[in-house]
């Protein structure tokens, strides 16, 4: 990476083709164009594809793995139901953390977990803090294995992480919202596919059909549920207005 000299009073100017903005680089209007401008050209260069996690590759933006890691500390939860498995390293951070924590289990979904994946996995040494369970997230048999699977557990915190769509997504956070227990969190990922989908590798669809879509419409129906801004502050993020904290007082057993 090459250094630039960018003195007290520079400023930014995002030329985009209609429109033409200038920011001062350093007031918190500039700090949030170069976030947003990150996680565009972020995404053009998937870099949320480079982390791994305890040797798993993990599909998040540095920033977003911080976050979780604080969510899951700060929360505590005797289990994480994920639903987006991939190559295993969301749900292997969530072990992780609740390894060190000491207690609880993740619960992770998937409709298409690849063999090489599953074996990674079961092999891996927090293994023992995972249950993989295979189908849509929001088919009826899968739903009644997670059901299964969280029991009656006192803490109970929610990733989605699937196909983004939004009929999708509002499915799963019909369904996945109600195992949230009171004070803990439901995390709809990547509802910041609706910001890229003006970057070279976009997609037009993006722009109308989104996670942020199905959460902005699952808030107006769930007053219960509300949106925290402290999760996304360290700027880029593939989840904005994605961390959901459900009203009520956390179990003080857990
Ligand atoms: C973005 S990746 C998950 C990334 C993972 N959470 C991580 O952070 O590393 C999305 C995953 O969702 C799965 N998926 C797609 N549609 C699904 C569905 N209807 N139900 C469950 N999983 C689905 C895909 O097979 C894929 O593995």
């Amino acid at each position: 990476m090459k250094n630039v000299t960018a003195p007290p009073g520079s400023t930014l100017t995002l030329d985009n083709g209609t429109e033409r903005m200038t920011v001062d680089l350093y007031s918190r209007e500039g700090l949030d164009l170069l976030s947003n401008l990150s996680l565009k050209a972020g995404a053009e260069h998937r870099v949320m594809y480079e982390p791994t996690w305890l040797g798993r590759p993990i599909i998040q933006f540095p920033n977003d793995i911080v976050a979780i890691q604080e969510l899951l500390w700060q929360v505590r939860p005797d289990v994480v139901v994920e639903t987006g498995v991939a190559h295993g390293g969301s749900l292997i951070l969530s072990a992780s953390i609740l390894e060190l924590i000491g207690k609880g289990k993740v619960v992770a979904v998937d409709i298409d977990i690849r063999a090489h994946n599953r074996v990674a996995i079961e092999a891996h040494p927090l293994a023992h803090r995972v249950e993989l369970i295979q189908g849509s997230s929001i088919a009826d048999d899968t739903m009644a294995a997670v059901r299964r699977a969280v029991g009656d557990a006192e803490t109970v915190l929610v990733f989605l992480d699937s196909n983004h769509s939004e009929a999708h997504v509002f499915r799963e956070l019909e369904l996945y919202g109600a195992l949230v227990t009171p004070g803990s969190y439901l995390v709809a990922h990547d509802g910041a596919q609706a910001w890229v989908s003006d970057i070279p590798r976009g997609k037009p669809e993006w722009k109308s059909d989104h996670p942020l879509a199905a959460i902005y419409r699952f808030i107006s129906l769930h007053p219960e549920f509300s949106i925290e801004q402290h999760w996304t502050r360290f700027g880029t993020t593939s989840s904005p207005d994605g961390w959901l904290k459900k009203a009520g007082q956390r179990s003080l057993g857990s």
